[in-house]
């Protein structure tokens, strides 16, 4: 049989592709650029040399981008309140190339290098079910073949991070950026010293990348719980991440109803556990995703903030969809509100509290 193997490059996967030969399999490796630091070239001479009998190097970088994270934006997608996605929002995209190449290469089989405690595994492979059904996996569950790469180390290192400068040493002066959106996505970003500007997706998040890892923005160190239960520490960078969440967040609360808000908040939690353990491709991710995006039709406008030490500053905001009306909420002017109606209102929401306070028994002191 054939197998495409999602191949790394690194010690554990080039084992599985020749373990893979040696169980008789024909093996075709598959490499995608997502955007990490690597050496695309001397990865594909390794697996030649290991003999892979075709590769694969596919960039994924602009669907990555526009497919998996501008929905994770719209959805300000966070995980037990901290962590970003990065990886699991990454493995459905992946997985997706890696069965189109299946089918097209009539391989039955595919197989991955991560960890048969993880997350990854189960994102791979529900995936990979999901969107090709007779696909068989010959998962390489051998603990030799595999290795955990998050140890529990003690408190990080400083050269342990790749995309951020520590902000204690990153510059004194700030760049303010302006970040436009239309539904709810970024569709460009300018700098607004520098007056240089970017407008396509994956030109957007490089630059909120380079200018958050420039300012140290992003960077966190957390225990999670992993969807099998086991706790398990890990740090992360996610300069461009962490300033596209505060500016939609800023966009969002500008342009949105407070109920129908109110209600994506909570389809926004649910789509973060869906992807997290590895739902993406689902019937009720769908769901949430549709409805996510038809909460997103009014967030349009534009968010200016600063990205300095570590941080990212909010400025302002303009909208064409804005529903903030300054005469509605000024003291001066009266309206269409009549302030006899609030001493109802407030009266009517204390009938509640009265009640409970009635219940408990106290005397009125306290
Ligand atoms: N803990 C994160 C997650 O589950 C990051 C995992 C990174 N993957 C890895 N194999 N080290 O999404
Ligand atoms: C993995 O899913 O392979 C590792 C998950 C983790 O870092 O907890």
């Amino acid at each position: 049989g054939t197998v495409v193997l999602a191949y790394s490059g690194g010690l554990d996967t080039s084992c599985i592709l020749v373990w893979l030969k040696e169980q008789g399999y024909d093996v075709i490796t598959f490499l995608a650029n997502i955007g990490q630091d690597e050496d695309f070239e001397a990865a594909r001479k390794k697996a030649e040399s290991l003999g892979a009998k075709k590769v694969f190097i596919e960039d994924l970088r602009a669907e990555f981008v526009e497919d998996f994270i501008w929905p994770a934006v719209q959805a300000n997608a966070v995980y037990e309140d901290r962590y970003l996605l990065g990886t699991a929002v990454a493995r459905p995209c992946i997985a997706r190339r890696q069965v189109e190449i299946a089918r097209s290469e009539g391989a039955q089989f595919v197989s991955h290098g991560a960890t048969g405690k993880g997350n990854d595994q189960i994102r791979f492979e529900l995936t990979c079910y999901a969107l090709y059904p007779e696909v068989k996996a010959p998962w390489s569950m051998d603990a030799n073949l595999m290795h955990i790469r998050w140890v529990a180390l003690s408190h990080a290192p400083g050269d342990l991070y790749l995309m951020t400068k520590n902000p204690e040493d990153s510059p004194n002066v700030p760049d303010v950026l302006e970040l436009e959106f239309r539904n709810g996505v970024p569709v460009k970003v300018t700098n607004v010293k520098e007056g240089k500007s970017k407008d396509s997706p994956l030109d957007i998040f490089s630059y909120l990348n380079e200018i958050g890892g420039k300012h140290g923005v992003g960077r966190i160190d957390i225990v999670e719980n992993r969807f099998i239960g086991m706790k398990s520490r890990g740090i992360y960078e996610t300069p461009g991440g962490t300033i596209l969440l505060q500016a939609h967040l800023d966009m969002e609360t500008f342009t949105v109803d407070k109920e129908v808000r109110r209600i994506k908040q909570g389809l926004g939690i649910k789509f973060s556990e869906l992807v997290y353990n590895g739902f993406w491709y689902s019937p009720e991710c769908d769901f949430v995703r549709f409805c996510i995006a038809k909460s997103q039709e009014k967030v349009e406008g534009k968010v200016q903030l600063s990205v300095f030490k570590g941080q990212v500053y909010i400025l302002g905001r303009e909208s064409p969809k804005s529903l903030y009306n300054e005469e509605l909420v000024s003291m001066d002017v009266q309206g269409d509100y009549n302030p006899c109606d609030a001493s109802g209102f407030i009266r009517i929401n204390a009938v509640r509290l009265r009640e409970h306070h009635r219940l408990q028994g106290f005397s009125g002191s306290d």
